[in-house]
């Protein structure tokens, strides 16, 4: 799928795929398999280097010389896009809704050590920032740049069919390690990696459930968007018939809001790390972990339902939640 479409290899393909026993136990699923795409390798990883690997080749198709993207202070999706510049030898300007803080730590940290360009935005969010992102490029083309503009999370058609090859590379292991899913839960965040999911699964004709656990926007909305880039894919690559996508969103797991640590989320990373050594991130994966630990325990998984948990990385964020580490 997609062989003609221009890519930079910088990812470590294919990610583990490997059982969690412990937890599998623990909660009452017997076949418990974690996909591990928090190690794409690519300076800390997580789902974003897949999705740099098609910006790039498209970035390097236009002769762009720069990218630009935009996301909140501790955004993963900047920090792999600082990791894929640096590779590629090209600037990259960050463009960061809040504060400069005192201190640099956790993925803003990383942003400098990987040479970004970083400017704070003190009054925006990523949403107003991202809807200034035309006119922003327009100043930097004035500036004698040749720059490549990157929506928030990389959510456009390019950095869909990535996630729709990760469907293809996860069928090669579920044959190899005989563990077919019914189900994928995925954390989701501008929508991107779940409309891919759904995109490779469609194409694959697989008869797995993929589930996003929304960690900010109300169902309805997030679903609106997943359409949204799936339409926009397959009018972009006419090898894609379009079709109906099943688009299943949960959003029960938010809690107070994006990014807000809560007891259960807490206690989700703390079961992954103390059962089977794999640390969840407090924004995204803590809240989807959270999500199947509640739906075994409540018995919304049958214990011989085979069940994958799809890693999407952000580890570097544990660093910047003091409240992880309080006695
Ligand atoms: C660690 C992590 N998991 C999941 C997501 C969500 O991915 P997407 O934006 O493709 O929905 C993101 C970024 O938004 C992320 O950084």
């Amino acid at each position: 799928m997609f062989e003609s479409l221009p890519r930079e290899r910088i990812a470590f393909l294919p990610t583990p795929l490997h059982q969690l026993r412990n937890l599998g136990e623990s909660i009452g699923i017997d076949q418990l398999w974690i996909k591990r795409d928090d190690q794409t390798g690519l300076s800390f990883g997580g789902n974003k280097t897949r999705k740099l690997e098609f910006v790039l080749g498209d970035a390097k198709a236009n002769k762009c010389d720069t990218l630009v993207t935009v996301g909140g202070i501790q955004s993963n999706h900047c920090r792999q896009t600082a990791g894929a510049a640096a590779v590629a030898g090209m600037r990259c300007i960050l463009l960061l809704g809040g504060d400069e803080p005192e201190e640099y730590t956790g993925n803003l940290l990383l942003d400098k050590m990987l040479g970004a360009e970083i400017k704070f935005f003190p009054d925006e969010s990523v949403f107003t920032l991202s809807k200034r992102l035309d006119a922003i490029m327009e100043t930097l083309v004035d500036f004698g740049l040749s720059p490549y503009a990157i929506p928030a999370g990389a959510a456009m058609p390019v950095g869909i069919v990535p996630y729709a090859l990760a469907m293809e590379e996860l069928n090669t292991q579920f044959q190899a390690n005989d563990f077919f899913p019914d189900r994928i839960l995925v954390a989701v965040g501008t929508g991107g990696t779940l409309a891919g999911l759904i995109l490779g699964e469609h194409m694959l004709n697989l008869g797995i459930d993929v589930i996003g656990i929304s960690v900010s926007k109300p169902a309805d909305e997030m679903k609106d968007e997943v359409q949204d880039l799936i339409t926009r894919t397959t009018e972009t690559y006419p090898e894609i018939e379009p079709f109906e996508p099943k688009i299943h969103v949960d959003d029960s797991f938010i809690g107070k809001g994006y990014g807000v640590l809560e007891d259960g989320v807490v206690s989700a990373i703390e079961m992954f790390a103390k059962m089977d050594g794999v640390f969840l991130d407090p924004v995204y994966t803590g809240k989807a972990g959270l999500a199947l630990i509640r739906m075994a325990l409540a018995g919304d998984i049958a214990s011989d339902s085979p069940t994958l948990f799809y890693h999407t990385g952000g580890e570097p964020a544990l660093f910047t939640y003091s409240e992880l580490g309080k006695k």
